[in-house]
């Protein structure tokens, strides 16, 4: 199987990371390819709204999107991991799912399957924010959910974890490393 990992924190040894090494633990290198992309090293532009994938379905934009779209055209599993800011996804998380637009209107304004893989997609959303408060995690969670549709992941499960302030504060939870681990491995099919 073919996972991408897309880890939306700036926070190198933070907890956004932290459980994307969980996800990376559960994965099986033998068995399955991993793309992992850091996006707040990458060069990703916001959308500009220019209209020109509305007929072609191709992003003009030459930056380092290019290189996610055929990762997220070929992936059986797509992982989203992302602090929560402002009662929302990271900016960098934001600015690559809105580079999304072509897919989007590639499913829903052409009617053409963007899928390249063969089996039945399915993702997987990790949010991490430093306060309790459940407003960013379901704010975080709806742009995701619109992401994950929009390139035809169809069904993905949501972990969540509040008041995780600290950088590395994450290794303090009783069981979120774990919990991360083990819905990647179910992922896998194990
Ligand atoms: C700009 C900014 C905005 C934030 N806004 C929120 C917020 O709205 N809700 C929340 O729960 N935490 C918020 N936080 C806290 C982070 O979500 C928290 O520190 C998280 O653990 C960071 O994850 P990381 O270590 O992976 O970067 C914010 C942090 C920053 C830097």
């Amino acid at each position: 199987m073919k996972f991408l990992v897309l880890n939306g924190s700036p926070r190198t040894g933070g907890n956004t990371d932290l459980l994307v090494q969980s996800a990376l633990n559960a994965i099986d290198r033998h068995s399955h390819r991993v793309d992992l992309f850091r996006l707040n090293d990458m060069n990703i532009r916001p959308c500009q709204n220019c209209g020109g994938c509305t007929d072609t379905g191709v992003c003009v934009i030459e930056d380092r999107m290019q290189q996610i779209y055929p990762a997220l055209r070929q992936a059986d599993r797509i992982i989203l991991a992302s602090p929560i800011y402002f009662f929302g996804l990271s900016a960098q998380t934001k600015a690559m799912i809105d580079r999304c637009q072509p897919l989007w209107c590639e499913k829903y304004i052409h009617n053409m399957p963007i899928i390249q893989t063969a089996t039945h997609r399915k993702g997987l959303l990790v949010l991490v924010g430093g306060m309790k408060k459940q407003i960013g995690a379901d704010c975080s969670a709806a742009t995701a959910t619109a992401f994950f549709r929009s390139v035809s992941v169809e069904e993905h499960k949501t972990l969540t974890f509040l008041g995780i302030d600290a950088r590395g504060a994450i290794r303090s939870h009783p069981t979120a490393l774990q919990d991360v681990f083990e819905a990647v491995r179910s992922l896998t099919g194990h």
